[in-house]
């Protein structure tokens, strides 16, 4: 079956983008990338046909996709378009979120044919899934994608794809967070990267300093994206939060989990 290839990914500290990108590589088909990483990005209906083939990747929040995606994918639907699931997790685990995005996506027309778990170093701290996707991940991910590409020579009629089946339970992980927002240190130069680069345009574009808690999804990537490291959590319950991952996980390996 000759496709179009989609890449669909939301990630705000890369990892995600480095996995979908990975396994699309291995596809090899015409590539086609939609980061819907910005709020700018995400405005459009996306509606997909069956000569497309779409990655989704979603990094893990709190063992389930990020709530405000659930909403978003409203926007976005298929018609009989086969699909493969990526989540990424920052290698304490991914509980049922690679199940719900399955779910979320059969429910509006897209056919899975293939899901993926993967580690991405942790949006938190470097010492968890440090430096992650490594060589080896994206090796994985590439092989994973020339096996997907395989398995999508021998379909020659929907009659012959099987459901499915990916780890995860149903009712999902109940969602958890703490309701914290970075803080910004005297080293902010105001040169505006943070709110430029803001998924949720939480960060207030005139003082670089105010974030709205209620759009805040704390994904790191306006402390990542700082050129001078203004920004931080600095709430106590939250730091020890980091510093039990760091305790729990940081000296594990998890390794990719592939379904297909
Ligand atoms: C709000 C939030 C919740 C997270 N929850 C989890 C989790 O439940 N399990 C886990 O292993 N990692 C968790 N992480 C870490 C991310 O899943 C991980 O770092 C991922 O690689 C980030 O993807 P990105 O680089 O595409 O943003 C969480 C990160 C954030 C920001």
């Amino acid at each position: 079956m000759e496709k179009q290839l989609n890449l669909l990914y939301f990630s705000p500290t890369d990892t995600t983008a480095k996995i979908v990108q990975a396994v699309g590589s291995g596809i090899g088909e015409n590539v086609s990338a939609i980061d819907l990483t910005l709020q700018k990005d995400r405005q459009k209906d996306l509606v997909f046909g069956c000569n497309d083939l779409v990655i989704v990747g979603v990094p893990v929040y709190s063992g389930r996709v990020p709530e405000f995606l659930i909403d978003y994918f409203e926007k976005v639907k298929g018609d009989h378009t086969l699909a493969i699931f990526i989540v990424v997790y920052g290698n304490r685990g991914y509980n049922d979120a690679l199940l719900e995005l399955k779910d979320t996506f059969e429910k509006k027309g897209f056919i899975g044919i293939a899901g993926g778990a993967f580690i991405g170093e942790h949006s938190y701290t470097t010492k968890v899934g440090t430096g992650r996707p490594d060589l080896e991940d994206l090796t994985v991910a590439r092989n994973f994608g020339r096996d997907i590409q395989a398995k999508l020579k021998g379909i020659h009629d929907y009659a012959q794809i099987k459901t499915l089946h990916v780890k995860g339970n149903f009712p999902y992980k109940e969602r958890m967070g703490i309701r914290v927002v970075p803080v910004t240190n005297d080293a902010c130069i105001e040169c505006g990267v943070c709110a430029e680069h803001c998924p949720m345009y939480a960060i207030d574009s005139s003082s670089f300093r105010d974030i709205d808690a209620d759009l805040c999804l704390k994904c790191s990537r306006c402390i990542k994206r700082c050129p001078v490291s203004a920004k931080s959590y600095s709430d106590e319950k939250f730091n020890k939060m980091i510093q039990s991952l760091i305790d729990n996980v940081s000296t594990v390996r998890n390794e990719p989990e592939l379904f297909i």
